[in-house]
């Protein structure tokens, strides 16, 4: 049997979802970097995001995450997103995921040197970007 609307708003409760600034998403994805490659980043970045008590969390840090099979850039990955801000990185193996959730997710500055692309959400009036 489906789950009813209620039992799944009872779950989004759950996970604090309504209650989060932030929404990053990693690919771990083969055409972009190797599963394993993909898996190791994905493991350091829940780590750090828990250790940093950003993930189940409230506050103007708190930050969904989730695991994607694909971004479509499918190319120096792994590739990672982060919305609303948008902002597209590139090769974002283990070793770069702690000064990442440090710089971008704690202190609000993103890493021009890993930075590809930017689709802030919503965009400015007009699609025209700042
Ligand atoms: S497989 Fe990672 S972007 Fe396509």
């Amino acid at each position: 049997m489906d789950p009813t609307k209620d039992t799944l708003a009872a779950m989004a409760g759950k996970l604090l979802i309504g209650q989060f600034h932030r929404h990053v998403f990693l690919c771990v994805g083969e055409a972009c970097c190797s599963g394993e490659v993909g898996m190791a980043a994905w493991e350091v970045l829940k780590n750090e995001l828990k250790a940093r008590n950003l993930s189940l969390a409230t506050g103007p840090a708190a930050c969904y995450r989730t695991k994607v099979g694909c971004l479509r850039v499918c190319a120096g990955g792994p590739i990672l997103v982060v919305y609303p801000e948008g902002t597209w990185y590139m090769g974002m193996t283990a070793d770069r995921i702690p000064r990442f959730v440090q710089e971008h997710l704690v202190d609000g500055n993103p890493i021009e040197d890993w930075v590809f692309a930017r689709n802030p959400l919503p965009l400015p009036a007009d699609g025209q970007s700042s």
